[in-house]
């Protein structure tokens, strides 16, 4: 039996990325109300030990080597240094990443790379501390400034910044971003919105895509294909003003990548998705809670991801959003 996880179309998936909670600490317009959601329930969460379990099965016996932590917002999960130490003593070492919009990160930097964290991307939408309030609906600017500061300073490097653009909210604040990224040696990526927000209010029409970004962008910086090797990134990049500086963009509806997708996720709550856009999922917290043995967790994980479709299906009628929304999913 092949002990990687292979699809029908051939893709492998090494890469995995954990969400560790569907809580946040912002609301961001386009993920979530200004109430929140309903969380997850406490006992539907897996425990730490749970976790750990399914990342082992996953780099021992599936060929995982690269791990992202993601939420909600991963820093609020307790006991997040001890969780790193642990999935840094796993064996073979996979390579291990956090995807988070940086609060709190100014105390915990140093803490997180010694526990055995490699980088870092943060969620940064806005320089300027009115917009990010409109977006984030939270006036926290610079703690997030200090978080990536602390980050850089603690050795997560590359930081990568993830940025979303709103229409009539922060397009025109996407050039200074990039100047500001550039002067810290931030990579920056712009992000096209994806319907993954909670309130199913995404609209094609409104959505801001990469073609705009470039266009935005070469208003102040001159652009240039990068060269480096792709491989199965979503970013596409760009040199700037002949370089060293780079910026990003995902375009994940316009020009998506799902052809060369390398990735695998698992939910909080125990679900396997072989995509961010699945309906299926295949819960594992039973299989964890009924004394599955690690073969059974591993075979399970092996179907999810052989039946994974070829691609998401924004751009095709009759769409439909899945029901978790990208908080609950991990981004
Ligand atoms: P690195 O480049 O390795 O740092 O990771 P990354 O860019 O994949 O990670 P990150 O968590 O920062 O994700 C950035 C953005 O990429 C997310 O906000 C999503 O919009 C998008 N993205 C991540 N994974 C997928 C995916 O599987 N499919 C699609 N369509 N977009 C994704
Ligand atoms: N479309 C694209 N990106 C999104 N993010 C959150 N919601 C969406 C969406 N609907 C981004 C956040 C964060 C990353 C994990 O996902 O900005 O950087
Ligand atoms: Fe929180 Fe990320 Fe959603 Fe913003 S996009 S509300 S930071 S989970």
């Amino acid at each position: 039996e092949n002990p990687a996880l292979v699809d029908t179309y051939g893709r492998v998936a090494t890469d995995l990325r954990v969400s560790l909670t569907d809580k946040c600490n912002l609301r961001c317009t386009y993920c979530m109300p200004e109430d929140g959601l309903e969380w997850m329930p406490g006992d539907e969460v897996l425990s730490d030990d749970e976790l750990i379990r399914l990342l082992r099965v996953a780099v021992e016996r599936l060929g995982i080597t690269d791990i992202r932590l993601t939420g909600g917002e991963p820093l609020l999960r307790a006991g997040l240094e001890r969780l790193v130490a642990e999935v840094a003593a796993l064996r073979p070492r996979p390579r291990l990443s956090m995807t988070t919009n940086a609060i709190g990160l100014a105390k915990r930097a140093a803490g997180l790379a010694a526990a055995g964290l490699d980088r870092i991307n943060v969620s940064l939408d806005s320089i300027d501390p009115g917009t990010f309030e409109r977006i984030t609906r939270r006036d926290r600017l610079p703690h997030v400034l200090s978080g990536l500061a602390a980050a850089k300073e603690a050795g997560l490097s590359p930081v990568k910044i993830n940025a979303v653009l709103i229409r009539g909210l922060n397009e025109h604040e996407a050039a200074p971003l990039l100047g500001y990224c550039l002067d810290n040696g931030y990579h920056l990526r712009f992000i096209e919105q994806m319907p993954l927000d909670a309130q199913h209010g995404w609209n094609r029409g409104e959505m801001i895509t990469a073609e705009e970004i470039l266009e935005l962008l070469r208003a102040e910086y001159t652009l240039e294909p990068s060269r480096e090797e792709r491989g199965g990134a979503p970013a596409e990049r760009w040199l700037v003003n002949g370089g060293p500086g780079e910026v990003g963009v995902i375009a994940s509806v316009t020009r998506p990548f799902c052809a060369a997708c390398e990735r695998t996720r698992l939910t909080a709550d125990g679900a396997i998705r072989s995509c961010l856009f699945s309906t299926d999922e295949t819960d594992l917290r039973r299989l964890l809670r009924t004394g599955a043995t690690d073969e059974d967790i591993a075979k399970a994980w092996r179907d999810t991801m052989w039946a994974k479709l070829p691609g998401h299906e924004i751009n095709e009628s009759g769409f439909a959003q899945p029901i978790r929304p990208m908080s609950a999913i991990g981004g």
